[in-house]
């Protein structure tokens, strides 16, 4: 088979490492990809939202099969193009993508088919915003209803700020379009876990759980980022906890999702809250999570491109996941002053020392070969390292020491990734 990757981030090398490995796959292309997805795949220059570009490209190699994986293509309707086009891919539709292109979509479907969230209310208009904010309880929580590359939720302690709030995505449009309407929600407490699965329209098929660290500085301070490390499993997903979630919220949603006309096929990530009242639905992505992708494909025994030809073809009931009895950390390496202003163009050092280091993996984000043909920093996030491990403990000293093999002149991380380890 011939395969192309969409996209060009850590997760997507997570995802062509994994390919790469499928006996399936004899060829396989990255656009745009990055320099260490060149290892594994051939990469070329398409943007993600080339749509047009990306199925002529497709055509003329005879792809057998696409995988888009960021939020942006899927809301806009890449897998539809290339199904127009007559070819096979893997990914929600538009129709179906907007379970996380909109989040007052998603939290009317939790409302209406009673899978666990936060109470909350949908604006249209700051003056309906501010009014209903002067009586509501703090802290709460306002979220821009379209893709921010997941910074479009703010956590407000005072009326004021709720207020600030308001007026920063409504007003001064922070996140652009995506502020035109907002989503009001009740403030939750408790521990987050990340859970991805394979959903072929009707069958749901769950990975194993990861927790994601979102703040850019130790101790969940700082901004919000993309995620700057994970681990997996999370021993705070507790089978009781699974339990919970599979009867009320993993199959109800994908039921959800078919009875509104808008069949989900791809890959569910549940972003949930395990909150005193039981586990809440914070949020859903249409796509694997990054960096949750980079500590739970290296733990998956499968091989990837069956399951994802098993979700096209509505065949993944007959399918088992399985996974090894290990664990994994991943801590990113980042440009210093990421998510907001970082310099980038620096050479990257110690690439060559993950070679033939078992359980040890190096995960492009953000890089690519300069001119003379040095590997640089090219992005906020950069590198995810990952290692493996008998247990969490030991995964995560393994990934700290893997970072230490890497150089490059504005490297910053979080010292703390998977601290909540030893708290379990
Ligand atoms: P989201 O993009 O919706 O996952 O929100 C980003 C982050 O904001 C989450 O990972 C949580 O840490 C936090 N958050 C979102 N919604 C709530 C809520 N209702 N209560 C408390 N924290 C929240
Ligand atoms: N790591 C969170 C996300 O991918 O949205």
């Amino acid at each position: 088979m011939k395969v192309l990757i969409v996209g060009g981030g850590g997760r997507e090398h997570a995802i062509a490492w994994k390919v790469a490995q499928s006996k399936k796959v004899d060829k396989l292309y990255c656009a745009p990809g990055n320099a260490g997805i060149a290892e594994v795949a051939e990469c070329v220059n398409i943007g993600v939202m080339d749509f047009e570009a990306l199925v002529a490209f497709a055509k003329e190699k005879e792809i057998d099969l696409t995988i888009v994986a960021p939020d942006d293509p899927l809301a806009a309707g890449a897998v539809d193009a290339f199904e127009a086009a007559g070819l096979r891919a893997f990914g929600p539709r538009a129709n179906a993508a907007i379970l996380e292109g909109s989040k007052a979509f998603s939290k009317d479907l939790m409302k209406k088919y009673g899978i666990p969230t936060a109470a909350y209310e949908t604006f249209d208009n700051p003056e309906d915003a501010f009014e209903y904010l002067e009586t509501a309880d703090m802290p709460i929580v306002l979220k821009a209803d379209g893709l921010a590359l997941g910074k479009g939720v703010l956590i407000c302690n005072t009326l004021e700020e709720a207020k600030a709030g308001v007026k920063t995505l409504m007003l001064d449009k922070q996140f652009g379009s995506a502020g035109n309407r907002i989503v009001v929600e009740e403030f939750m407490t408790g521990r987050e876990v990340s859970v991805l699965s394979f959903v072929d329209g009707k069958t749901i098929k769950i990975m194993t759980s990861a927790q994601d660290h979102k703040r850019a500085k130790d101790g969940d301070q700082g901004l919000n980022t993309g995620g700057m490390g994970t681990f997996s499993p999370s021993p705070f997903y507790t089978e009781e906890v699974d339990a919970f979630c599979r009867k009320y919220i993993y199959q109800p949603t994908v039921d959800a999702m078919r009875a509104e006309g808008r069949e989900f096929k791809g890959i569910i990530f549940f972003g949930l809250m395990l909150t005193p009242k039981g586990p809440r639905v914070l949020e859903y992505n249409a796509r694997f999570g990054d960096p949750e992708t980079q500590v739970v494909l290296p733990r998956m025994k499968n091989d990837l491109v069956e399951i994802f030809e098993a979700c096209i073809d509505g065949t993944l009931d007959q399918v088992e996941l399985e996974f090894e009895d290990n664990a994994a950390v991943c801590v990113v390496l980042a440009s210093d002053g990421y998510p907001e202003h970082y310099e980038k163009g620096f050479v990257i050092s110690g690439l060559e020392k993950f070679k033939g280091a078992e359980g040890y993996y190096v995960f492009h984000a953000g890089s690519k070969f300069d001119a003379e043909g040095n590997i640089v920093t090219n992005g906020g996030r950069v590198l995810g390292v990952t290692a493996t491990g008998p247990d969490l403990k030991a995964a995560r000293a393994n990934a700290y020491k893997a970072t230490e093999w890497i150089g490059f002149s504005n490297k910053y991380m979080r010292y703390d990734i998977g601290k909540a380890i030893d708290e379990a």
